[in-house]
């Protein structure tokens, strides 16, 4: 092996860069290994859009939020056309190895192409942490801490104002984000795609919240909550990404003005959005993107391919990629109900 690509796809996160950042080195000083940045996630195989990356292109981008890769969600294997346009591409550039970088669409496209012989190596990416085999994926932490951070502040114009507070958090599948930040923040509701609700029971915690003196309420909602029209998502936009997902948000919205009907409160939404992806990653991110970049390097190496890195307890390990891609890591129960205890 003397030359591997490395690319970020789907959504960016905090934390890419330090993964890119650690292939780079243990690619380099390791195994002595020329690295190749391919940009825009798959489009750039597709493309044939793929540069070298060298000891300067990754001084100083450590603490930086996005990739300096770029990313898309382009599907390369949406036709015959653009998969070959993949293999040129590989070929001409002479790859030997590919660390894939990204969620469950990402890291699906990555299975396929282990199958059809390209040697990869995926590394789990998703402020959502809903990836299974592994704890936890980098970037989740950061979205964490800033939404946290965000429920402290809106506790205390809700509490000033005796209001109820909606706050949508992203969570396409899974109420990862909705339920730790929720128990950091001390949320007294938190909705979350996993487990159905009753809209009327929030409206009378809310209430019964108000008679015991409590005049405000912070009510934590994950964007795929089932609220919408037919009891479906609530969606911007009908128009779906080459994978086939909508875009999600307003679920909030639709929520608030429920509970302002039902409850008489004055209630405000407030969605965090995008604010929970940009910027510098935690050190605990830029840790475990450090570690899983050194590892799947190691994996490549080692010609193990078609793994994808994890993290278990303490330990950075290895999974089958197969394994990874046909299901959603869910909100365990007990954890929830550590949530619940504080409802109300
Ligand atoms: O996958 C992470 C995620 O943040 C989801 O929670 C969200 O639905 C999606 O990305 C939105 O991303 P984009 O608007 O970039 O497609």
């Amino acid at each position: 092996m003397k030359k591997i690509g490395v690319l970020t796809g789907g959504g960016d996160c905090p934390g890419l860069n330090a993964v890119i950042r650690a292939v780079v080195k243990r690619a380099l000083d390791t195994y002595n290994l020329q690295v190749l940045g391919i940009r825009e996630g798959w489009a750039g195989l597709v493309k044939g859009r793929v540069e070298p990356l060298t000891y300067f292109s990754i001084s100083g981008i450590l603490p930086r939020g996005g990739t300096i890769l770029g990313t898309s969600r382009t599907n390369p294997l949406k036709s015959e056309e653009t998969l070959q346009r993949v293999l040129n591409t590989i070929k001409k550039f002479g790859i030997d190895g590919l660390v894939v970088i990204g969620g469950e669409d990402t890291l699906g496209v990555a299975g396929r192409l282990h199958e059809m012989g390209i040697p990869v190596v995926g590394v789990p990416k998703t402020i959502d942490n809903d990836l299974p085999c592994t704890d936890y994926t980098f970037g989740f932490d950061t979205a964490v801490s800033i939404v946290t951070e965000a429920i402290d502040r809106l506790h205390t114009t809700a509490e000033s104002h005796h209001r109820v507070m909606v706050i949508e958090v992203m969570g396409r599948h899974t109420g990862w984000i909705a339920t730790i930040a929720g128990i950091a923040g001390g949320a007294d509701c938190i909705l979350i795609p996993e487990i159905p609700f009753k809209i009327d029971a929030v409206a009378a915690m809310i209430k019964r919240r108000c008679e015991r003196g409590k005049t405000f309420s912070i009510i934590v909602v994950a964007e795929g909550v089932e609220f919408g029209a037919a009891d479906g998502q609530v969606v911007q936009d009908e128009k779906t990404d080459e994978f086939g997902h909508a875009l999600l948000g307003g679920v909030g919205i639709v929520i608030g003005k429920k509970i302002q009907e039902l409850t008489g409160m004055e209630t405000r939404v407030t969605n965090l959005g995008y604010i929970q992806r940009g910027g510098t990653p935690t050190a605990f991110d830029r840790v475990l993107a450090t570690r899983f970049g050194v590892k799947a390097v190691d994996l490549l190496a080692r010609k193990e391919y078609g793994k994808m890195v994890c993290l278990r307890g303490n330990s950075v390990e290895s999974v089958d990629l197969q394994e990874v891609t046909s299901s959603s890591k869910t909100i365990n129960p007990e954890l929830y109900g550590v949530a619940e205890l504080f409802f109300g």
